[in-house]
């Protein structure tokens, strides 16, 4: 008997609903929010607004392009945590209505934990996840982690960064160089016509397979300061060696993390995740380093890098696979651990 899972995902600012039957994807439609741009960064209030306004057009789509009726649904996942309560607080009372109402049973999901999961999700192009266990570099706005997968809902946390998340760093650092919210893509496509080798920033020394980015912002900020000085026009006659040698310096430290994680677990399947898993940079250094020392390599396609509902109604197929449901008492957590 096949399984339908209707997910849903407003963790932060991205409105989307996915359908999935077992584990091919039928839908997954993403409605972004403009309207942070012209703020630098995802203003909570809006975000919630803007939820409100897209959940149900979202859904409707959703279903429509799977050709699924809502009488077909087996079960609704949503994200409970982490995020910005505001946003989780729009899916999850949508879920709850739409459970009540339809008598549908509801799945609570783990945003983090339904990153690593997208590379099980079955599309024309990818058919076959990784085995187990897998490392996984999971790279986000919010959250940069090193995460040992001994099965789908088997996962721990072996590294994370103490400050600042990855995607933080290339926002933060875009922003010093005048470019708009989100600075990653921007610094990715600037890098390309840069060098990388040009201009060398801190790389901190952080023990174990832990992460830390706020003292290269830092050092990012004071060189651009006593550039500045001496040419008021510093940045925007260097922006693209600077963007190269800022993702250069992130690529370096999350690569050198990742290679002693692997050789201390002996783990040499690896899976990218999250947001900044579309950076190009990094897509290239971690092909170059899987084809030098054989790894078992799995890099996201790009819909599936940044925040979508394919992977939480993934990772609620193999929850309701193990029997674990929610209750309508459910409350999302802006703050949430695996
Ligand atoms: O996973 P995600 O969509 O949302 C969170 O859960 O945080 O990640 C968003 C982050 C932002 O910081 C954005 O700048 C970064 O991912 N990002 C990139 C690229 N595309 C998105 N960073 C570097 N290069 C990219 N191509
Ligand atoms: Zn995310």
């Amino acid at each position: 008997m096949s399984i339908t899972i209707l997910g849903i995902e407003s963790s932060c600012d991205d409105t989307s609903a996915a359908l999935i039957k077992d584990e091919q994807l039928l839908s997954n439609v993403i409605a972004n929010q403009d309207v942070h741009v012209a703020y630098g960064g995802v203003v909570p209030e809006l975000a919630s607004r803007a939820h409100q306004q897209n959940i149900i057009p979202v859904v409707d789509l959703a279903l429509k392009r799977a050709g699924v009726e809502v009488k077909d649904i087996d079960a609704v996942a949503f994200t409970r945590g982490p995020g910005l309560l505001g946003s989780l607080l729009v899916g999850t009372s949508f879920v709850k209505g739409f459970s009540l109402a339809r008598d549908i049973k509801m799945i609570d999901v783990n945003h983090l934990q339904a990153h690593v999961l997208v590379h099980f999700i079955q599309t024309d192009e990818q058919l076959k996840g990784p085995d187990f266990p897998f490392l996984t570099l999971l790279v986000s706005g919010g959250h940069t982690q090193i995460v040992v997968v001994r099965n789908h809902l088997d996962m721990e946390i072996i590294g994370r960064t103490i400050d600042d998340a990855a995607g933080e760093a290339f926002d933060k650092c875009a922003k010093l160089l005048g470019l708009p919210y989100p600075g990653g893509p921007m610094i990715d496509k600037l890098s390309k016509e840069g060098d990388p080798f040009r201009f060398k920033f801190n790389k901190p020394r952080i023990k174990n397979f832990d992460f830390s980015f706020s003292g290269l912002k830092t050092s990012f900020l004071y060189f651009l300061r006593d550039e500045l000085k001496k040419d008021e026009k510093f940045i925007e006659n260097n922006r693209s060696d600077l963007a190269a040698s800022l993702q250069q310096t992130i690529i370096d430290i999350l690569m050198t993390k990742l290679c002693s994680a692997a050789e201390s677990t002996g783990i040499n399947t690896i899976a990218l995740a999250g947001g900044v898993s579309a950076n190009s940079g990094l897509r290239d250094k971690v092909r170059e380093l899987g084809k030098e020392r054989g790894w078992d390599l799995f890099i996201p396609s790009f819909s599936f890098t940044t925040d979508n509902a394919a992977m939480i109604a993934i990772t609620g197929y193999y929850k309701y696979l193990s029997g674990q449901f929610a209750g309508h008492d459910i409350t999302p957590m802006a703050r949430m651990h695996f």
